[in-house]
């Protein structure tokens, strides 16, 4: 049995003191909430929070003790040099963070990260040991053009080049996110989610084996909210959620945990 994956993205969102008065209120809910804290202590259900660089030592310090995961949004494959402005694999492993975002769709099409460069990335935060998670996902025009299952197909592929199969299972977490339900409100129907989910599991088995295709966690993510958790968290092939704007809140990324269950 896969485990669950429970993840909030707050973007460009929440500095330190925002980020402490979330895990004020979300570590207070977290205590009265048995059931997630003993699927959490059976590990059957991951929490993780994927934060701004500036915010991810308060919320390493305000997660000790709880078994929330907390993660970067992005990170340079450089381990350190002159690319001012930038977060390295190391940086992120020395504040206690341990898992990060690997070209969310916020940087494939506002920052122009390429396959190639956020294959890179994905290495560099292997090998510093740190859990990627690699986002994949199609436009809407590429939707509707019928190229989806080519565009998730060529993400998967050029993202994953170099990495094997037991890397991919054991370190790394996909995510498929539809560009065109990210914080639009339109979330892709639980049938639509599932059959790219279930398309980029037989894409791991083909281009790895069986056994990485079972124990691949797959999420998904686009307009995910406490009300469409359930329907999305049964389908067969997705293992957990990415969520954007309904993690912001405490009380609302608590319900999506709990919906989750
Ligand atoms: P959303 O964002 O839930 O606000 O649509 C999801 C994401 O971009 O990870």
């Amino acid at each position: 049995m896969r485990r669950k994956f429970i993840a909030g993205n707050w973007k460009m969102n929440h500095g330190p003191a925002a980020t402490s008065e979330f895990f004020n209120k979300f570590t207070a809910e977290l205590k009265e909430a048995g059931d997630v804290l003993e699927a959490a202590a059976k590990g059957t259900e991951e929490i993780a929070l994927f934060v701004p660089a500036v915010s991810l030592l308060t919320a390493v310090n305000a997660a000790k003790g709880t078994p929330v995961i907390i993660g970067a949004e992005n990170m340079h494959w450089e381990k350190s040099g002159a690319f001012t402005g930038e977060t390295s694999g190391p940086m992120i492993t020395e504040i206690g963070a341990t898992h990060v975002l690997i070209g969310h769709s916020e940087r494939r099409h506002i920052f122009r990260e390429t396959d190639e460069e956020l294959n890179k990335k994905v290495h560099a935060a292997i090998e510093c040991g740190l859990v990627a998670v690699l986002c994949v996902g199609e436009t809407l025009e590429e939707r509707e053009g019928g190229k989806a299952f080519n565009v998730i197909k060529k993400q998967f592929a050029e993202g994953l080049k170099g990495i094997d199969g037991d890397t991919l299972a054991r370190k790394m977490i996909i995510a498929y996110e539809p560009v065109w339900a990210i914080g639009t409100g339109k979330t892709a129907s639980d049938a639509d989610a599932e059959e790219v989910c279930g398309f980029i599991r037989r894409l791991a088995k083909e281009s790895f084996c069986e056994n990485t295709a079972d124990e691949l966690i797959i999420l998904y993510g686009g307009s995910v909210k406490a009300d469409n958790t359930r329907g999305i968290i049964s389908q067969p092939d997705i293992d957990g959620v990415l969520v954007g704007g309904a993690s912001l809140k405490a009380d609302s990324f608590m319900q999506i945990i709990k919906n989750a269950l």
